[in-house]
């Protein structure tokens, strides 16, 4: 009795003392598209740094992986990786119709697809997850790509589950019940400017995109729900498939609507997490480059010119790299320029300094950084946001070219077409926006309002994995409409019961004044007949009478 009422004092201080325990997750990062994993590994990294056990399963290479992550490759070859690469890059274009209709099309190639995520789960390293009795997950968190199939392995395993997608609450919302509000929040691939309310046109659009998506998930969740069957049809330990995204406790979206927009009604379920990629505080820069950084003038600074991983040096024209060193050899400013093939520079300069790895996060963080040359990738993009740097962009291929125009259009910077770069173009694009203010002023005011949140987007990710660990999952989060027919959750049968009540009286009243009509209109009838009849008697009586 004492030992008990000792215990539990005790045991509370240890969990409020230790905060979050350590808890085992299982990240399913399976998606095809680099720019997501690198979503997700920023979160799974993040997760591990503080004492979590994490697992992931991915498809593609991880870009980083935290030396305490265990992980599970579930092979894929490059050849393939690449030519899906090319296929979700296509669908991520920004041109709005186009991309609806693109996607519809893409349905046919995407069966190896579907194949992909099929091999996951038939797996014999995925399988030992569950089929060994000591593994313990407390929380699965799905890296949303098209494959809610794989949900099936939180079910399996019975952990609560997240789902992370790496966009913005759009279509993938309504799972949790979030509503669509298609008249005023654009559907994705739709662009709205800022400020501005949807015209009749725009609202067209509008409506024809969003039921694109939805017929385009509709199909993919019928494919899904194939599979499902294939694999678990004869266990009867499996929910329906339609139920499986059910028990879904929250969703964590790549993205702030505050800053980013668009202003839109989310249910408590959507979590925002946009910039997760992106350190809450800076590491300290490698000595080199610090003392680069630090000759720079306070008037002139310093610019990072960084054409991504996938634009190898050897794939940029000799001729295009000559030009670049030509302007950029004379600029007053310093350069940090990254570079492959350190043997073979472009060239010698006192301004130039040649790194073949970057920790190009923390040197966007550095003050004396005021332009960053960038191909536009997803995540240059978003660090030089949050540390309110303006961009050149010289986007090549994939979704390079719809994230600069994004960019140019929010004003933070300029687009040059990187095949066809002129040394007078280049200088004067470099010039303009270091000049003007405009650019400057436009990113450091987005990025103020970025940042602006009560919880860092590190802190909302350990903070709400927390919450769906402690109270074993989230049911009391969800929205009702997730338990809802399609018919109830519009109040559609009610919508039809009021218009049947409606007709009915309609139509009783209708008899109802057709019968009283009858009866007063043959009233009058009998009474001229009656009359008529007396008549007739009258005349006969005195006819009889005579
Ligand atoms: C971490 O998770 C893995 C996978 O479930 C498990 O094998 C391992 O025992 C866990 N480690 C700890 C310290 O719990
Ligand atoms: C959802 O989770 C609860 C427990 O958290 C469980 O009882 C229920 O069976 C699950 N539903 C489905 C469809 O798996």
């Amino acid at each position: 009795m004492a030992v008990q009422s000792l215990g539990i004092p005790l045991l509370l201080l240890a969990v409020l003392a230790g905060g979050g325990q350590s808890a085992n997750i299982l990240g399913l990062f399976t998606s095809l598209s680099p720019s997501h994993l690198v979503i997700q590994m920023s979160m799974a990294k993040i997760l591990a740094e503080s004492e979590h056990n994490v697992t992931v399963v991915t498809a593609l290479k991880p870009p980083l992986l935290h030396p305490s992550i265990n992980h599970i490759q579930v092979p894929l070859d490059e050849a393939d990786g690449k030519s899906f690469g090319a296929l979700v890059a296509g669908m991520a274009k920004r041109d709005t119709g186009n991309a609806v209709i693109s996607m519809l099309l893409a349905m046919g190639s995407m069966k190896p697809l579907f194949a992909k995520m099929e091999d996951v789960l038939r797996h014999q390293r995925v399988k030992d997850l569950y089929e060994h009795s000591d593994n313990h997950f407390d929380l699965v968190i799905l890296g949303y790509f098209m494959n809610s199939l794989q949900l099936s392995l939180a079910h399996k395993l019975k952990a609560p589950q997240i789902v992370a997608l790496s966009n913005p609450p759009a279509m993938l919302g309504t799972v949790l019940g979030n509503p669509s509000e298609i008249s005023y929040v654009p559907a994705m691939n739709v662009v709205v400017e800022k400020g501005q309310t949807m015209t009749i046109c725009k609202r067209f659009e509008n409506l024809l995109a969003f039921v694109g998506h939805w017929i385009f998930t509709l199909l993919i969740e019928q494919n899904n729900d194939n599979i499902y069957k294939d694999l678990y049809g004869d266990d009867p330990s499996m929910p329906r498939y339609e139920d499986l995204h059910k028990n879904i406790s929250l969703i964590f979206f790549a993205s702030h609507g505050i800053s980013e927009g668009p202003i839109r009604p989310n249910v408590p379920g959507v979590i925002e997490i946009g910039g997760i990629q992106v350190k809450d505080k800076p590491d300290p820069l490698p000595k080199d480059i610090a003392d680069f950084l630090n000759g720079a003038t306070e008037s002139h600074g310093a610019i990072l010119l960084s054409l991504g991983s996938n634009v190898k040096a050897a794939h940029i024209k000799p001729d295009t790299v000559q030009k670049m060193f030509n302007v950029i050899s004379k600029l007053k400013q310093k350069v940090i320029w990254k570079w492959d093939d350190l043997e073979n520079t472009p060239g010698i300069s006192e301004n130039i300094l040649y790194a073949k790895w970057l920790p190009q996060d923390d040197i966007l963080a550095h003050p004396k950084i005021k332009l960053f040359i960038t191909h536009a990738g997803k995540g240059g993009v978003t660090e030089a946001q949050y540390h309110g740097k303006p961009m050149l962009a010289l986007p090549v291929f994939g979704d390079q070219p719809g994230n600069a125009d994004a960019m140019v259009s929010q004003g933070f910077g300029l687009s040059l077409n990187l095949l066809a770069l002129e040394e007078q173009t280049f200088r004067e694009a470099i010039l303009g926006i270091m000049e003007n203010p405009k650019y400057n002023q436009a990113v450091k005011a987005f990025s103020s309002l970025y940042r602006d949140r009560p919880l860092s987007a590190r802190q909302t990710l350990l903070y709400w994995v927390d919450y769906v660990i402690r109270h074993h999952g989230a049911p009391h989060l969800q929205s009702p409409v997730v338990h809802m027919s399609f018919i109830a959750a519009h109040n559609l049968d009610i919508y039809a019961i009021l218009l049947a009540l409606l007709y009915i009286s309609f139509w009783i009243s209708k008899r109802l004044l057709s019968v009283i009509w009858r009866k007063l209109s043959s009233k009058g009838d009998t009474k001229k007949k009656s009359s008529h009849l007396k008549h007739k008697n009258k005349k006969l009586k005195k006819h009889k009478n005579q």
